[in-house]
């Protein structure tokens, strides 16, 4: 491209050079006019003025030739610059191109998971249809064998036979047992399973929408806030190897286990549930909640904050019938893990007890050590409250709608860790009131990045302020 453009510089200047000759033709013509009338000296004269001419006319052919060549080199440099955004452009195109392939490549990823968890999901649903079944056969055998006891009773029965069937009866009433318990963990697996794959259909549907326009990320939070599964209730403990259960994670802890994970626990005075047990510091803490990517809508009733809602594996509240079975000792502490967007942590522990539902939870607080202000110094009285029973202290005001999510609301605008997730700030005051907020006083509301909760009792209270382990 540059050669045919410099080519055509030096046609054009070739076909400018004769131009030029011709301006200057006249004259020489008019000084060879007078050359018919010759004399020597006028012939001398001649040739020195056609000499001059002659002399200017290769003098302005320089100058020509000069300002052509620096043309040619200006054109050149353009030429150059050209080329250089030129490549820096292909360069680009061919970037643009291989993000492309890696966007197809990662949908097409996802998509195979979502098969594979389909394929999961099915083979569960088959597995406990065939524990269904199993279960109706078991039934259907003990109630066989109870007709026939009741009419072996009628006749005359030696005292083994009877000895024999009752222990019968006792390993199948124990077996239809343990089928239960397997059906209700299958069914928890199942609601999980669910979960996750509403939430891996979220992000394939973001990411086709990411390859036709960038998304704006404050829209992120609504995408996600649509799926709270509900947490299991209470795990069924009549079976023998739920004999032995931990009353909390902290005696799984003295027991030995040291990974942070879900476990069954059984408190003093309630019925066996599932708990996660954060082991990273000196002792096991039962979570009770946490916040972390906003991927679980808090704004729930007061029959889901009762029970618990979430994800183990991701943001949960556990439920405050548990919390309350938790704090039943009367010696625990709660343990509140606060990190911001600068990535600052900081801790808050209280001396703790939990009122059962006739008080509607009312909380109880000692303000212990942390290194964060105590805004909750004045929370101890206060009831449980969320949208749709509204407890809070405010007479004409439900704090609970205003700053959505679950929570002992002393006065509305205060403290409210169930808060709104949010991934940016949002613009408007009383939309920032909604966030996930740790504030004493008329400080300007602030939303969290992540938040856990957790509860383990005083005697294990060995050494507060370690801040290691987090659990992510
Ligand atoms: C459990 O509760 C019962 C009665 O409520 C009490 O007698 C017992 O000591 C408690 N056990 C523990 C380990 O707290
Ligand atoms: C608990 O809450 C309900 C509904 O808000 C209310 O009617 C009831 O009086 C509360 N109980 C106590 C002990 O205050
Ligand atoms: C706590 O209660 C006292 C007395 O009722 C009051 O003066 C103070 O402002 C309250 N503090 C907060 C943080 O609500």
């Amino acid at each position: 491209m540059r050669v045919t453009i410099v080519s055509l510089v030096f046609v054009l200047a070739v076909s400018y050079v004769p131009a030029l000759c011709d301006n200057d033709e006249p004259s020489v013509v008019h000084l060879e006019a007078p050359a018919e009338t010759r004399s020597h000296f006028a012939a001398l004269d001649d040739v020195r003025l056609l000499a001059n001419g002659l002399l200017q006319l290769g003098q302005s052919l320089r100058e020509f030739v000069q300002k052509t060549k620096g043309q040619i080199n200006d054109i050149v440099q353009k030429l150059n610059i050209f080329d250089r955004s030129f490549y820096q452009l292909s360069v680009l195109a061919s970037e643009i191109k291989e993000e492309e392939e890696e966007l197809k490549k990662t949908t097409v990823v996802l998509k195979a998971n979502n098969e594979e968890i389909k394929g999961l999901s099915v083979e569960i649903s088959s597995k406990m249809e065939s524990i269904l079944q199993e279960k109706s056969r078991l039934q259907n055998k003990v109630e066989g064998l109870e007709e026939k006891l009741s009419s072996l009773s009628q006749g005359v029965m030696r005292g083994k036979q009877v000895a024999e069937l009752s222990a019968l009866r006792e390993v199948i009433h124990n077996q239809e047992q343990s089928i239960t318990e397997l059906l209700n963990a299958v069914r928890e697996q199942s609601d999980q399973l669910n979960h996750q794959r509403t939430k891996i259909k979220l992000l394939e549907e973001k990411l086709t929408a990411n390859t036709l326009a960038q998304e704006t990320i404050d829209r992120m939070p609504d995408t996600f806030n649509s799926g709270a599964p509900t947490l299991s209730l209470y795990v069924s403990s009549d079976s023998p190897n739920m004999m032995n259960l931990p009353s909390d994670c902290s005696e799984l802890f003295d027991r030995g286990e040291r990974v942070s994970a879900v476990y069954t626990i059984k408190p003093n005075g309630s019925q066996p549930f599932m708990a996660f047990c954060d082991m990273s510091r000196d002792y096991g803490a039962t979570v009770i909640q946490r916040r972390r990517d906003g991927s679980v809508n808090f704004d729930q009733t007061w029959e889901q904050y009762e029970n618990g809602f979430g994800d183990f594996t991701g943001e949960f509240w556990l439920g405050l019938r548990k919390i309350h079975s938790l704090s039943f000792k009367g010696n625990s502490v709660l343990h509140m893990q606060l990190e911001d967007w600068k990535q600052d942590k900081h801790f808050i522990e209280y001396r703790f007890y939990l009122d059962g539902p006739e008080s509607n939870y009312t909380i109880h607080l000692t303000h212990l050590s942390g290194n964060v202000p105590d805004p909750m110094s004045n929370h101890t009285g206060i009831m449980f409250s969320t949208k749709d029973r509204d407890n809070n202290n405010h007479q004409d005001s439900n704090c609970a709608r205003h700053q959505t999510g679950g929570w002992w609301f002393n006065a509305c605008g205060d403290t409210n860790l169930n808060g709104k997730y949010f991934h940016v700030r949002p613009k408007g005051r009383s939309e920032r009131r909604r966030g996930i907020q740790w504030k004493s006083g008329r400080r300007a509301s602030y939303s969290l990045r992540f938040t856990q909760i957790s509860v383990h009792p005083v005697a294990s209270l060995t050494s507060a302020s370690s801040e290691s382990g987090l659990f992510r």
